[in-house]
C-alpha cells in the first residue's frame, strides 16, 4: 500500500523508518517531519540522513508543523540527545527538503490508498486534516498513548500526545480509521544486547546497532542486564505483520489541560469506534521480524 512516514525522528523512530524503507511492500512514497524529539530543522536533517543511509535517495522528505497546534513545543532531547540520533554518525543527506509543507504536501498525495505511518506529535495530520479535508487515507497507524500503563511524559500522559494534545484530539475525532500503539504494547518489545548482537553485519544493520547502543544510554554502552523500548517500530511492524498484535476498539478522550496530567487518555470500550487500540503483542515475533527488516 502507498506509505507515508511522519515522524520527529528520533532513536526510535530511525529504526521504523529504516525497517519500512527497506520493506518494499510497504511502497513508502515520502516522509514528513515534525518537531517533538527535537525542533525541527534537526528532524528534518536527520529523515535525510536516514534516506540516504537506506539508499532510498530521491525520496521525498518534507518539512512540517516547527510546534503543536496551540502551546509551547516539549522535547525529549534527555533521550534523544541534542542532535535527535544521539551522536550517531550518519551519512549527510544527499537531497535538500522539499519546499512545501508537509500538511500541503501530504493534503496532495494522500488517497483512499494510502496510509500514514505516524511516528510523532500529530500536528503535520491535524493541519493536512484541517486544511485538505478531503484527503483520508486508508488508515493512520499511530505510536501514543497510555492505557493501563503509566505514562512517559506525565502520571498517565504519553509523550507523543502530550507534545501535541489539540492535534492528537482533532485526529481522534475525524473518524478516519485509526490504529494506536500505546506504552502498553511498546514498552513490552525490548532491545537487549543479545537482540542487537543478532543484526547482521551490513551497513543499515550496523548504524541500527549504534542507534539501539544510544538508546541505552548514548555511548556509554551496552549493559547486558538493561533492555530498553521499541515504540516506533511497532508502527512498522504492524503494518508489515498485523497478527503480531491484538487490538481492541476504543473511543478515547484527551486531556486538554495547562496544569494537569497534559495528554492523558481516557478510553472507553466502543465496538463501533474507527480507533483500535492494540492492547498485545507477540514480543518475540516483533523483535525477530524487525531484526529481519534491519539486516541487509
Ligand atoms: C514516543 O516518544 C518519542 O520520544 C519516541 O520517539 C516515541 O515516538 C514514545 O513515547
Ligand atoms: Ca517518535
Amino acid at each position: 500500500m502507498k506509505t507515508y512516514i511522519d515522524t520527529d525522528p528520533g532513536l526510535d523512530d530511525a529504526l521504523a523508518i529504516l525497517a519500512a524503507l527497506r520493506a518494499l511492500e510497504l511502497d513508502v512514497r515520502g516522509i514528513t517531519t515534525v518537531a517533538g524529539n527535537i525542533g525541527l530543522p534537526l528532524t528534518t536533517r536527520n529523515a535525510g540522513s536516514l534516506v540516504a543511509l537506506a539508499g532510498r535517495e530521491g525520496l521525498p522528505v518534507v518539512p512540517g508543523a516547527p510546534g503543536p497546534l496551540a502551546r509551547a513545543a516539549i522535547d525529549a532531547s534527555e533521550i534523544h540527545g541534542n542532535d535527535g540520533l544521539g551522536a550517531v554518525t550518519l551519512p549527510e543527506p544527499t537531497e535538500a527538503p522539499l519546499d512545501i509543507p508537509a500538511a500541503d504536501w501530504l493534503g496532495t498525495q494522500v488517497s483512499e490508498d494510502a496510509q500514514i505511518l505516524a511516528l510523532g506529535p500529530l500536528t503535520n495530520i491535524a493541519q493536512m486534516l484541517r486544511s485538505h479535508p478531503n484527503a483520508r487515507p486508508d488508515r493512520i497507524i499511530a505510536m501514543g498513548g497510555a492505557i493501563r500503563e503509566p505514562g512517559n511524559s506525565g502520571p498517565k500522559a504519553e509523550f507523543n500526545i502530550a507534545a501535541d494534545p489539540e492535534a492528537a484530539a482533532e485526529v481522534f475525532a475525524s473518524g478516519i480509521p485509526l490504529v494506536l500503539i500505546p506504552l502498553d504494547v511498546t514498552r513490552r518489545v525490548r532491545a537487549s544486547a543479545g537482540w542487537v548482537a543478532g543484526l547482521s553485519d551490513g551497513p543499515v544493520a550496523r548504524a541500527a546497532a549504534e542507534l539501539v547502543s544510544a538508546f541505552f544510554q548514548r555511548g556509554a554502552g551496552m549493559d547486558p542486564t538493561v533492555t530498553r523500548p521499541l515504540h516506533d517500530p511497532c508502527v512498522t511492524i504492524y503494518a508489515l505483520a498485523p497478527e503480531l498484535f491484538r487490538g481492541e476498539r476504543m473511543r478515547l478522550t484527551v486531556d486538554l489541560s495547562h496544569d494537569g496530567d497534559t495528554g492523558a487518555l481516557t478510553a472507553v470500550p466502543d465496538p463501533s469506534s474507527p480507533i483500535e487500540v492494540l492492547m498485545e503483542v507477540d514480543a518475540p515475533g516483533v523483535l525477530a521480524a524487525l531484526a529481519g527488516h534491519l539486516s541487509d
